[in-house]
């Protein structure tokens, strides 16, 4: 496994490392009610949403320069924008049609989309979030009451998912949140990878698969032609078939904009990446061990495109497009964007063109960060895909 045991991370505060102990020992009671050891799903669900505790569900700050990691509204309100745009063509094709994100995070981005249409005179009859985290509600409403004085009052939140929505759905960086199983190829079969207390830290242990995880992974070298190598470690979202297809339960015409770090499932699944796709962020760095820290880090797993499609379908979706953010932001309408650009301050400028950087270039969130749309009805596909549609790849 490809666990950096020791990464070199900056020691939490006194009041962070109390929290993670507070977590831990829910986390702990949790393992001895379930026997004495959790799925790594259980441990993730755990370790971000236990209610009041866990990472999404407590107090931590998160987003931005003061938090642990930067998503694309947070580094430059151009995402948003742009993103705008393709709502607008979204709505124009739908009868009084509204926008839901999903995961709203600190509200940034629904400021951008909605201070955007209004500038087109393009605005949804409502603003719908879908929220798991009680606290990231409280924090999101206070800020777009905020910046967002006039319009707020379109802005809800929901509980659970609309039924019959029409128009739009964003969730950026959402997927990647969904808590995974870990799994090992052996050669004599598919081992789970459980977590355990050991001596006061959490490990991992193996045991044989359970039906619906051995099912799975099964289902995926069959797909891929062949078994994956002995030793192979790697991870699988169960729950996001049924977030999926949730969400076409909810879209009764229109198209959700899904975006993340994410590849194909033959990328996902390649035998060089043994060691799967966890990737935790802890005050802007990034490792490989979920396993610390629990409850103050964040804990993401790069998302398998081709499972997302593959739901997307089932559920009587189709696929209007998956292309890497940079194509998205260029197809877009990026540089109709950045029309202002010249006649802004030496100073603007050079903010603007370095968020623009990070937000395109391959090394950065250009290539790794993908934008994967859903679709039902008699909607056009969104301008964006004209530029490089890789959906053939999935
Ligand atoms: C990595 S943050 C991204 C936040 C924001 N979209 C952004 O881009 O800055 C993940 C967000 O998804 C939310 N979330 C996780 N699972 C969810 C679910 N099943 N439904 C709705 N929101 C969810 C979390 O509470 C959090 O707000």
């Amino acid at each position: 496994m490809q666990h950096d045991q020791r990464p070199t991370l900056p020691q939490p505060d006194a009041t962070s490392a109390e929290h993670s102990t507070r977590v831990a020992e829910y986390i702990r009671a949790r393992m001895a009610d379930a026997g004495g050891s959790l799925s790594f799903a259980e441990f993730m669900q755990h370790a971000l949403y236990a209610p009041g505790l866990g990472y999404y569900a407590a107090g931590a700050t998160k987003f931005g320069a003061k938090g642990d990691f930067v998503t694309a509204p947070e580094i430059s309100p151009v995402f948003g924008r742009v993103l705008a745009r393709q709502c607008a063509e979204v709505l124009a094709d739908v009868e009084r049609g509204s926008i839901l994100e999903y995961g709203a995070g600190s509200g940034r981005l629904a400021r951008d989309v909605l201070e955007t249409l209004a500038r087109f005179d393009a605005l949804p009859e409502r603003y719908e979030i879908l929220e798991v985290s009680a606290e990231l509600q409280e924090r999101q409403a206070l800020y777009l009451r905020g910046e967002l004085p006039e319009l707020v009052s379109r802005v809800a939140w929901l509980d659970r998912p609309p039924v019959n929505h029409a128009g739009v759905v964003i969730a950026n960086e959402v997927l990647d949140a969904l808590p995974v199983e870990r799994f090992k190829r052996c050669a004599g079969g598919v081992m789970q990878l459980r977590v355990i207390d050991d001596g006061g830290a959490f490990a991992f242990v193996e045991a044989p698969a359970p039906e619906k995880l051995l099912e799975s992974v099964l289902a995926i070298e069959e797909q891929l032609g062949g078994k994956l190598p002995a030793g192979f470690v790697s991870d699988i979202s169960l729950g996001l078939p049924a977030w999926v297809s949730a969400l076409a339960d909810t879209l009764q015409c229109g198209v959700a904009f899904l975006f993340d770090y994410g590849v194909t499932r033959r990328e996902y699944y390649a035998a060089e990446r043994s060691g799967g796709w966890l990737r935790c962020h802890f005050r802007h760095h990034a490792h490989n061990n979920p396993l610390l820290l629990t409850g103050i880090q964040d804990l993401t797993a790069w998302v398998d495109f081709s499972a997302v499609a593959e739901a997307g379908l089932t559920s009587g979706l189709d696929v209007a497009g998956y292309s890497p953010q940079a194509q998205f932001l260029i197809g877009g309408g990026l540089e109709a964007e950045m029309q202002e650009f010249g006649s802004l301050p030496l100073a603007s400028q050079l903010e603007l063109s370095g968020q623009v950087k990070t937000l395109t270039l391959p090394g950065a969130m250009g290539e790794h960060f993908k934008c994967l749309a859903l679709r039902r009805g008699d909607v056009r596909i969104p301008s964006a895909f004209r530029m490089a549609d890789r959906t053939h790849t999935l």
